[in-house]
């Protein structure tokens, strides 16, 4: 495999040592299993700075490009551990055109829903809170179980064990502060700028992020003023779902807009070959999830919202069902390395 033949020179040269979590792991093996290089691969954050700092790209014989190698052993993963297994592939190769079928279909899908004779106030004259709860709650729960048996698959391959608190901590602090995409150098990543450093893909993947948990913990606040308290949506502007649900539609937008203006400016050589459109497909439905939302709180009350709740519930659909397949993935197996990487050295440090 290309990305053990580059590991191994780099397990010669140990330059990069301090750059980030995967070269400390790179040093504590002499032989790298299967197993290891998906560890690996999972734990590089593709910052580049190893690549920028190499003495042996090419043209040097070794042709070393080590963010390539890694995120295609990253993505090979994904798409070999995905459950059921060929979905993944085909949406890597294709994602734009599967996902944009797929908001478009569900979408005429929820306006026929709407259509039917049914009774309800607010969003509910639409598509009745039955309906979205029949469609939404196996939407839901059925992508998270094929995520949970990929992850299962992970554990056992990368050799993991039983984690303690400390292992958590440490992993959800590196996840919550993006500590490795700026490979060990204050000024950032070296990304979209090449030999310079910039931060500008560590804050607009915060933005995502914090902009997603905010959406996700808002549909979770009006899920309990519905069930809990007998609340009914549409919600005031000072109620819990709006004052975390608008700045995360917002963080989610920006934060989605800023990452795919980076990846206009970024080398794809250092990138996934042959899953850009993939790549690009996720950021686009997770930031129309977002933006489409903000305009549905925007023209309510107006004719347009019919058509709007079709198109966004579409697209909240169409995230939920590919979340297993498409690059949505990352957090949970980033989440596992991290947890890997943590115990690793928890133990090898007795
Ligand atoms: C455990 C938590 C997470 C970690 C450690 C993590 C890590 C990363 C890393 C390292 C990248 C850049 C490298 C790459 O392109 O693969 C990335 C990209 C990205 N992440 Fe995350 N992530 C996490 C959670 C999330 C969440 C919850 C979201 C939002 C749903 C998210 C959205 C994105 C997006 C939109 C990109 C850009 C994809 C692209 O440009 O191709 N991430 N993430
Ligand atoms: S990326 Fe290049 S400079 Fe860095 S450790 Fe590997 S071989 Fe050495
Ligand atoms: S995180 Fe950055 S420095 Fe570390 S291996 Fe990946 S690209 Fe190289």
């Amino acid at each position: 495999m290309e990305a053990r033949r580059q590991i191994e020179i780099c397990n010669a040269c140990r330059y990069c040592e301090g750059y980030c979590s995967v070269f400390p792991a790179i040093t504590r093996e002499k032989v790298f299993a299967d197993g290891d290089i998906t560890q690996l691969a999972n734990l590089c954050h593709n910052c580049r700075g190893c690549y920028y700092a190499c003495q042996y790209t090419a043209p040097h014989e070794f042709d070393l490009n080590l963010p390539r190698a890694l995120a295609s052993a990253r993505a090979e993963s994904w798409e070999r551990l995905a459950w059921p297994g060929g979905i993944a592939k085909v949406f890597q190769a294709r994602g734009e055109a599967v996902a944009a079928a797929l908001v478009a279909g569900f979408a005429v899908m929820f306006a026929l829903i709407a259509a039917l004779p049914g009774e309800g106030e607010g969003f509910y004259a639409w598509l009745s809170h039955g309906a979205m709860v029949a469609i939404f709650t196996p939407a839901f729960l059925l992508p998270l179980a094929a995520i949970g048996v990929s992850l299962r698959a992970y554990w056992r391959e990368v050799g993991g064990t039983r984690l303690t608190l400390a292992d958590w901590r440490e992993a959800l602090d590196a996840a919550g502060r993006m500590k490795n995409l700026s490979g060990g150098q204050a000024g950032g990543c070296n990304y979209e700028k090449g030999e310079r450093y910039s931060l500008a893909r560590r804050h607009a993947h915060q933005a995502v992020f914090w902009g997603f948990l905010l959406c996700f913990a808002s549909t979770s606040a009006g899920t309990v003023l519905h069930y809990v308290f007998d609340a009914k949506a549409p919600y005031g502007f000072f109620s819990l779902p709006k004052l975390l649900g608008v700045p995360g539609g917002i963080l989610l937008t920006v934060g989605c807009a800023g990452l795919l203006m980076l990846r206009k400016q970024a080398d794809p050589e250092l990138g996934t070959p042959g899953r850009a459109s993939g790549e690009r497909a996720f950021v686009w439905l997770l930031g129309f999830v977002g933006l489409s939302g903000l305009v549905l709180y925007a023209v309510r009350g107006t004719g347009l919202t019919g058509p709007l709740l079709a198109l966004h519930l579409g697209a909240v659909l169409t995230f939920f069902l590919l979340a297993p397949y498409s690059k949505m993935a990352h957090g949970f197996y980033r989440l596992a390395a991290l947890l890997r990487e943590a115990q690793d050295k928890r133990v090898r440090n007795g």
